[in-house]
Formats: C-alpha cells, sequence, structure tokens
C-alpha cells in the first residue's frame, strides 16, 4: 500500500464517466490537504486528509509525505494524439519554417510526411524501439501516463506493421500505457501518386485486414484534408475499419474547411482532431454526434500560424474538449503536455480548469478508457503525478519549465525527484 499524504491540492476530477462538457469542464473536484491511498494497481480511498481514517495498527504503508512541499496532485495526463515512432528528426524542416517556409511548401518539394516515411522504411525494428523508448521516458517524466500512437509513416504494408510491432514491443521496456492507433491513410506513398486508388485498395484490403486481425491497433485515423485523403476516400477507409472492429479518430479540418469533422460526425468517430478550421454547422454536427474534439496547440504554435482551433465555441456548444500534444518530427515536436495547457490558455482563452480536464479525463474519454483512467476516484487506476506547485493554474501559468516531480503508473512511483521519498 502506497500513501500520499497532506498534499497541498489534490485536482481529483471526480465526477460520471461521462466526457465532461460545457460548465462541467471547470469543475476540477479539488481536495485542499488531500490524502491519497493505493493498494496495488488502484486508488482505495481519496478525500481531505483529515478525514483519513485512522490506521489499523497491522497495516503497512510505504509513506510520501508531502507535508509542506506545496505539491499539486492530478491524474496523470491522458496525450490522445501522437506520432512517436519514427526514424529521424526533421531539424532541417524546422531550420527552414524559420526562415519562412511554409509546413504545405516543404511538403510539395519532398520533405514532410515523405521525409519522415524515408527514413522510417530505412530504420530497423529495433531502432525504432530504441529512439522511441527515450521519448516514452519523456512523456513519463513529463507528467503523461497514456499516449495513443499513431502509425503511419510506413505507408505499405510491411513498415505499417513494422511501426505497431515496435508500439507492441514497447510494452516490454516502458511504464507508458499506449493505445495503438493505424494511419495508413497519412498520406498517398510517392510510388502510388498517379495511382491512389490502389493505395486506397491496399489499405480496406490488406492493411486493415491484417492490423485488426493481428490486434495490432484500437483505431483507425486518416488524414483527412486537402492534398491527402479526399472525405469520400476516408469514408471508404473508415468504414472497412469500423468493419473490422477499430474504433475511429479522424485528422480533420487542419490545412483547409475541407469536410473531415462533418465526416467525423457522419460515422460516430469517437474524436475529431485538429480542426482550426471547422465551421459553426460542423461543430452542431459534432456535439450530436459526442465525438470528442480533440485540440493540438502545439501544432500552430510550432509551425508558427495564427490558426488556432475555436476552443471557445466548441466548449459553448457542448462538444467534449480534450487537448493533445501532436507529438511528432514534423508539425509540433513536442510531447510536454503541460506546454499545451500554457497555449490551451493564452492562445485559445480556455481556462485553467477547462485545460486540465481537457488533457486529463477527456482524454482518457477519447480513448474509451473513463471508466478506468483520468480521475483521482476510488476503484480507478492509481496514476498519479505529483507537480511542483501549490496551485494548480500555476501549471499554465508558470510555462516553460517541466514541474512533475513524481510520476505513479499503476500504482508504481516510476519517477520521484524529491528529496525524500
Ligand atoms: O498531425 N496532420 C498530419 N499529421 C501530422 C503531421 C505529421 C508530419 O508532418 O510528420 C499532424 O500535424
Ligand atoms: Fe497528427
Amino acid at each position: 500500500m502506497l500513501l500520499l499524504k497532506s498534499i497541498a491540492q489534490v485536482v481529483s476530477l471526480q465526477g460520471p464517466r461521462v466526457p465532461r462538457t460545457g460548465d462541467a469542464m471547470s469543475e476540477l473536484g479539488i481536495i485542499e490537504n488531500g490524502t491519497i491511498l493505493i493498494r496495488g494497481e488502484r486508488i482505495v480511498w481519496v478525500g481531505p486528509t483529515r478525514d483519513f481514517p485512522v490506521r489499523k495498527p497491522d497495516a503497512r504503508y510505504e509513506t510520501l509525505d508531502c507535508v509542506g512541499l506545496d505539491l499539486v496532485a492530478l491524474p496523470g495526463f491522458v496525450d490522445g494524439h501522437t506520432h512517436p515512432i519514427f526514424g529521424g528528426t526533421r531539424v532541417e524542416e524546422y531550420d527552414l519554417r524559420c526562415r519562412g517556409k511554409t509546413y504545405q511548401e516543404i511538403a510539395a518539394a519532398g520533405g514532410g510526411i515523405a521525409a519522415s516515411v524515408r527514413q522510417l522504411r530505412a530504420a530497423s525494428l529495433d531502432q525504432l524501439v530504441e529512439r522511441a523508448e527515450r521519448y516514452f521516458w519523456h512523456f513519463l517524466s513529463h507528467g503523461t501516463t497514456t499516449i495513443e500512437a499513431k502509425s503511419g509513416y510506413g505507408l505499405n504494408l510491411d513498415d505499417e506493421m513494422k511501426m505497431l510491432q515496435a508500439l507492441a514491443g514497447l510494452r516490454g521496456r516502458s511504464r507508458l500505457e499506449v493505445v495503438p492507433t493505424f494511419l495508413g491513410a497519412h498520406d498517398v506513398p510517392a510510388e502510388y501518386r498517379n495511382n491512389r486508388h490502389e493505395y486506397v485498395r491496399q489499405i480496406v484490403e490488406e492493411m486493415i485486414p491484417r492490423v485488426a486481425g493481428e490486434d495490432l491497433a484500437q483505431f483507425c485515423d486518416v488524414f483527412c484534408d486537402d492534398g491527402y485523403f479526399s472525405v469520400e476516400e476516408s469514408r471508404t477507409i473508415l468504414q472497412a475499419a469500423k468493419q473490422a472492429g477499430l474504433g475511429l479518430r479522424i485528422h480533420a479540418d487542419e490545412l483547409a474547411h475541407s469536410g473531415g469533422a462533418r465526416l467525423a460526425a457522419e460515422l460516430n468517430a469517437r474524436s475529431a482532431d485538429h480542426l482550426e478550421w471547422i465551421d459553426d454547422e460542423d461543430i452542431e454536427l459534432l456535439q450530436k454526434a459526442g465525438t470528442v474534439a480533440t485540440l493540438l496547440p502545439g501544432t500552430a504554435f510550432n509551425l508558427g500560424i495564427q490558426q488556432y482551433p475555436p476552443a471557445r465555441k466548441l466548449i459553448a456548444a457542448g462538444v467534449p474538449v480534450a487537448l493533445a500534444t501532436d507529438f511528432n518530427p514534423g508539425s509540433c515536436f513536442s510531447l510536454n503536455m503541460q506546454l499545451m495547457l500554457s497555449l490551451a490558455c493564452s492562445q485559445m482563452k480556455m481556462t485553467p480548469a477547462e485545460a486540465i480536464t481537457a488533457a486529463t479525463v477527456n482524454g482518457a474519454y477519447s480513448l474509451g478508457l473513463s471508466e478506468r483512467l483520468g480521475s483521482l476516484e476510488e476503484g480507478k487506476q492509481a496514476d498519479i503525478v505529483l507537480m511542483d506547485v501549490a496551485d494548480y493554474r500555476e501549471l499554465p501559468y508558470f510555462f516553460g519549465i517541466n514541474h512533475c516531480v513524481v510520476t505513479i503508473k499503476k500504482g508504481n512511483v516510476i519517477i520521484n525527484r524529491l528529496e525524500k521519498a
């Protein structure tokens, strides 16, 4: 048993196991001076320290006494959109963008996703696992305990499988929990640019059955946007995925208002992601479908564009909003959810409370995991992070440094930077 005692603020996010929408996104269930008791993988008690039951004489607790330390406890972040498997960085593209080239110009000149595809195909499974393992440690050390992770830099059966196998292999090497997503429709590979129909056929008839058959992915995603996959192509792919038993997610309306969000609503996708160019009508459709809007403010920030998704309109309309990093070597090379909180607040005008809800419980819901993850309540999995701040609002406010001092995954303390444990 592990006892976390006298935590200045416990951000419990207790509440119904449904996505948090509208005003409910502001209800953090804060316990001032709180205590949490963990048995095995689960939280068995959480509440004000003064209400903690007197210990039975034979009960043995390992105790992390936080009295006087001014720490905030919250559920580990659930980052519902990442691309963490890749063969190398694209730092030269970053340099070019700093000189004024756009993401689209670089992609048109053979960079972008195509550059990552070349690197990925050249890398061995072991190399991919080793590189990702380093990033997985950084996720954990910045307070993220669960991620969704996409394939999408292989763009043929073997290399897409290699990416998903790398994710499966990482299970034995990192405590970070991973929900894998098949993203064969990230781009049309160079060899099929003049025969895209054939590539879509391969995804539908060859890749999806293999991936689903070998249980290598839980979701299927499509980059539905101008210059990538059309609404019709995306529909064909996602319908096949649904039939194969995969959940659906869509990269939607990132580059243009191109119909991805509308398609997400039509197909009852679990999540529509990006949404920089979504309009009011499509916001209504997402709300009716109950689809989560996963917003990725790191992308606009990193690309240096002003078009952030309309978070306030989405929240006002009652769409469940989640926040994620989009960690990838091209458009957003950050895996720090604390930074996403800052960007959500300063650039999209979310409140700190809404941003934390979006980064935890709603992220968990977007992955279908809110029964087990996303809040600090009796019975939930003990995925808990301690942040070295006295008030949860300092997480976005005091930006650019890592506040995470303790990471607990499934009841195990895997990172502890406190002086005494
Ligand atoms: O989410 N939009 C598509 N995919 C990524 C970019 C991937 C890349 O550039 O490698 C994104 O922004
Ligand atoms: Fe993405």
